[in-house]
């Protein structure tokens, strides 16, 4: 072959992968009126929940009508899982507000076959675990159950702070015995039977305890939000918005406590203005939980690596992005985490190098595959899935701010402050970037300013500890 050839060859390799990329281009980056309109259909959809109409948000009642103020004093502990670890927590709270004493905390990775364990095995590991931390740790000394605030990070529906049902599993965990149960009182069975004495005073969602955490810092928190292995968010809605307590008998809490804490589970949130891809229809069937929390399937950190390597393998397979084969390595599913994808993503380096290492070190991609062209490609990839994460996430957070007058439309506009935990923010400063970005731009500039997005570390943990001492200073 000559090399007129090859040169032939190369320009139509190259119009192939660049109209492939265009084409993510034009599917991933959303337009502002797109932004406008996922927010409005969010919006309808959350009013849907409210009102106790079918909806792909469950927007349910929490019964947390009290959130920590930073006067709350004594030791408690907590219990937090939901991701890929699990966290006991021991606090000590002291009469200066908001001072925290003391923390201890244990993380826990979470063993592969407690994903897909019966739940009361599920639960037997975190009560040992807290029963075994306690020992050395809690300086407790009366004989009265100590109460524990109890994070679970699933979609659960209430009756009361301490008495939920769960209404379904989501990201990694297929356990048996748990969708329909009350994972308070598995917890406690669990406790009984290690004979540890505690008592679950709280049962919180993680975005909960994330606004609890952010209260308890800052007055202004009106939103938690997690951006981590899942994504939710929850914030405190009048009462009388909530049409599943009009059923509720009244138990004169109503005028004293006119707000209460709703868990939008937004995970799960689809609209006609979802932008959804076939990468993303594809995924989804991969996953546990088909067909539910295909917003989280967009945005949080169990997914975007997995969405980057999809996009990355059709640029592989049908633009011959590292040339005529198709590495074997990039058909793992999964393999390509979003640490990865967030290195690959701020990679400043003159010659890609960070990508290049990601890619040999992560997916196992022999170096010499990893061209800086390829690499150049891989990086676009990287940098529109996360963008796309962070303007559905702010599409949805303006339409939250819509729903608590905090979007401007009432002047003067008091501060407002959104928490934020979670890895995938945490660890993430591009992706803070661009959700401020999409914020602004949802918001205008003058609005935006009085609105903070701040990370607060541990805030769901310490959120948990912080309501169990609220709850048992009130029943006290
Ligand atoms: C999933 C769960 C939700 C949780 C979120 C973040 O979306 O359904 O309850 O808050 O993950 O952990």
């Amino acid at each position: 072959a000559g090399v007129g050839y090859l040169i032939q060859r190369e320009y139509r390799r190259w119009r192939v992968l660049s109209a492939h990329m265009a084409q993510y281009y034009a599917d991933f980056s959303l337009s502002p009126s797109q932004l406008m309109d996922l927010r409005n259909d969010f919006i309808e959809e959350a009013r849907k929940g409210l009102r106790g109409e079918k909806s792909t948000c469950l927007m349910a009642p929490t019964m947390v009508d009290i959130l920590p103020d930073g006067d709350e004093v004594g030791e408690y502990f907590a219990l937090d899982i939901g991701g890929t670890n699990f966290r006991v927590i021991h606090v000590t709270l002291s009469m200066d507000k908001g001072e925290v004493v003391h923390v201890e905390m244990e993380d826990n990775a979470i063993p592969e076959e407690y994903f897909t364990c019966h739940g009361d095995m599920l639960f037997d590991l975190l009560a040992s675990a807290l029963v075994d931390f306690a020992k050395r740790h809690g300086r407790h000394s009366d004989d009265r159950p100590l109460p524990i605030g109890f994070c679970f990070s699933f979609p659960c529906t209430h009756t009361a702070i301490g008495e939920a049902v769960m209404v379904k599993l989501t990201k990694k965990f297929e356990n048996e015995g748990m969708v329909g149960q009350d994972p308070a009182k598995g917890l406690q069975r669990a406790l009984d039977r290690q004979k540890g004495n505690f008592k679950v005073a709280a049962l919180i969602n993680d975005s909960v305890g994330t606004l609890a955490g952010g209260c308890y810092v800052d007055a202004d928190t009106k939103i938690g939000v997690i951006l981590g292995t899942g994504t939710n968010a929850c914030y405190a809605e009048q009462r009388s918005n909530i049409a599943a307590l009009a059923k509720g008998r009244k138990n004169g809490r109503e005028q004293q406590h006119p707000l209460m804490a709703i868990n939008t589970e937004w995970g799960n949130f689809a609209a006609p203005s979802s932008p959804f891809t076939d990468i993303d229809r594809e995924l989804d069937e991969e996953t546990p939980n088909a067909g539910s929390h295909r917003f989280e399937k967009m945005v949080s950190g169990m997914y975007l690596g997995e969405l980057a390597r999809r996009a990355i393998l059709r640029l592989a397979e049908q633009a011959q992005l590292f040339g005529p084969e198709v590495p074997p390595q990039l058909r793992e599913p999964w393999a390509l985490t979003s640490a990865a994808l967030s290195k690959i993503d701020e990679d400043g380096s003159w010659l890609l190098s960070t990508t290049a290492r990601e890619l040999s070190e992560t997916l196992g991609l022999p170096a010499a595959l990893c061209t800086h062209t390829t690499c150049l490609r891989v990086k676009q990839v990287c940098h529109l899935v996360a963008r796309r994460s962070a303007a559905v996430v702010a599409a949805c957070l303006a339409g939250l701010l819509q729903q608590i007058d905090r979007d401007g439309a009432h002047t003067p506009m008091a501060p407002t402050t959104i928490a934020v935990d979670g890895g995938l923010f945490e660890h993430y400063q591009a992706y803070r970037a661009y959700l401020r970005e999409y914020l602004d731009q949802m918001l205008g500039k003058q609005v935006s300013s009085l609105v903070k997005i701040v990370q607060i570390r541990d805030a769901s943990s310490m959120g948990a500890a912080y309501l169990a001492a609220a709850i048992d200073e009130e029943t006290q």
